[in-house]
């Protein structure tokens, strides 16, 4: 039997918009009832919106792939994002988003992978000594997260983090969180139109200050290339990049909100899968054991990534059972008709990564960790069809393969010098910026040898 790993207790099945709303308030997952695993569609009805939750597959590939324009991203989403992030490729919608991917996608092509595998081998390296000085039982997510920031530091500007700036973006970005908690909640509990969305002082200073930082590293990278002397990263990448439609290339501030969202976007999401992964294969010794022997093959070469197989379908399981983005929010801009269903214009559609990947009636042992179920038919077909944590379409992350290359990659590593046990505290998964513990992800790490 494989581990059964740790799932939000549903709410009951009825309760009142008031106390729906509290419970949203307090965790998005916990707030739902457990239907919702078995739904094709469900629909929420409160005085201020409608929302409707797309969880057959047909119905996101409509609104993901087929016809992505006709649902955009809603204005409101990014509301809590936007001091942060402005007008970055997270927020923007129809001409403006499409130039800013055909700016950026080029840096995240196939190859460009082989180039940034150094940088990350690297990073996992400087984790690996990070955490051999404090062995013992301890919260993992601050470790993973600190890796995943060196990654992004060393692959877009090719310092660590140790450098004085990197580590002040690092270091303000976890104020910012602290100011700022939920991600989506303005995108969810949208009041009228009319409604101002105030941010805290702190939320503003944090923001601004994580900008200004951002700024000195971009300003002093475009000298640099200006002077012909700028190293070969993803930064120089994207800004010498000039769009094959209008010719221009990202002026100084557009590159500052692309930096934003490459570190907002970049650093939570692996850090909480790696964390997942690494409380997975606590529960699982087997397939951890699995991970340390074929990791001996790793070397600096990236075609040893090659021989990482148990490390991705780890990966790729982790994913599954704790998307890092739970869920996502579209909006219609003319009426729909879904499944027989009348949906008005201006609703929400909200597409779950949460509830699709344990999804009672396509998933076999849905609930259960089995990094093998990618080599039988039933993972394979729901791989295509239910499995969507970068999203789909031309909306899809444009850092799915870097993250598929980083996090088998560090979480081979980890597992190469160190074990991994479970404690007796249990994580709680709780949706904040992305898919976290209520209380850490504590494990208890040894030297393996
Ligand atoms: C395990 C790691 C990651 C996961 C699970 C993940 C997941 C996602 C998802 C689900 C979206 C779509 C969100 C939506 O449509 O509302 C997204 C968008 C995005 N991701 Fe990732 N991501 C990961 C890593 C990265 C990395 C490493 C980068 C860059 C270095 C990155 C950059 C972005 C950007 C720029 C967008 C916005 C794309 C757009 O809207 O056109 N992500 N990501």
């Amino acid at each position: 039997m494989s581990p059964q790993p740790p799932k939000p207790a549903a709410r009951p099945d009825k309760v009142s918009l008031w106390r729906y709303m509290q419970l949203f308030r307090r965790d998005i997952l916990s707030a739902q009832p457990a239907k919702l695993y078995r739904a094709w569609m469900a629909e929420f009805r409160t005085p201020f919106f409608r929302s409707y939750l797309a969880n057959d597959p047909a119905l996101v590939k409509t609104v993901l792939k087929d016809r992505p324009d006709d649902f955009p991203k809603s204005d409101r989403i990014g509301a809590g994002l936007r001091p942060l992030l402005g007008r970055s490729v997270f927020l923007t919608n129809g001409e403006t988003w499409k130039r800013q991917r055909r700016i950026i996608d080029p840096a995240f092509e196939g190859g460009r992978l082989r180039d940034t595998y150094g940088a990350m081998y690297a990073a996992g390296e400087a984790a690996v000594a990070r955490l051999a000085m404090r062995t013992g039982a301890l919260d993992i997510e601050p470790e993973t997260s600190h890796a995943a920031a060196d990654v992004i530091f060393r692959t877009l500007f090719s310092i660590p983090i140790e450098d004085k700036t990197a580590s002040a973006v690092f270091e303000r970005f976890r104020d910012h969180q602290r100011s700022q908690p939920i991600l989506n909640l303005g995108a969810f509990v949208r009041g009228p139109a009319w409604m101002p969305r105030f941010f805290s002082r702190a939320t503003k200073t944090t923001a601004r200050d994580i900008r200004a930082l951002i700024e000195q590293l971009t300003e002093a990278r475009m000298r640099q290339i200006t002077a012909g002397q700028a190293p070969d990263d993803l930064a120089t990448k994207i800004m010498t990049t000039a769009d094959p439609v209008t010719g221009r290339t990202f002026t100084t501030e557009e590159m500052v909100d692309q930096v934003a969202i490459f570190f907002l976007a970049g650093h939570e999401t692996s850090a909480s899968a790696l964390a997942w992964a690494l409380y997975l294969i606590a529960l699982s010794p087997e397939w951890q054991d699995r991970i340390a022997a074929e990791a001996q093959a790793l070397t600096p070469d990236f075609s040893s990534m090659s021989k990482l197989r148990c490390a991705r379908d780890v990966f790729r399981e982790a994913l599954r059972l704790y998307p890092p983005v739970p869920m996502m929010v579209r909006e219609t801009v003319q009426p729909e008709c879904f499944r027989a269903r009348d949906v008005p214009k201006g609703s929400q559609i909200v597409l779950s990564p949460w509830h699709l990947h344990r999804h009672g009636r396509l998933w076999d042992n849905p609930d259960g960790f089995d990094p093998g179920r990618w080599a039988t038919e039933n993972g394979k077909a729901c791989q295509r069809d239910a499995y969507i944590p970068f999203s789909s379409g031309p909306r899809v992350c444009p850092g799915a393969g870097f993250a598929m290359v980083e996090g088998p990659l560090l979480l081979a590593m980890l597992v190469r010098r160190f074990r991994f046990e479970v404690t007796d505290r249990e994580p709680v998964p709780v949706a904040h910026l992305t898919v976290r513990a209520s209380d850490g992800i504590w494990l208890k790490v040894s030297e393996r040898a």
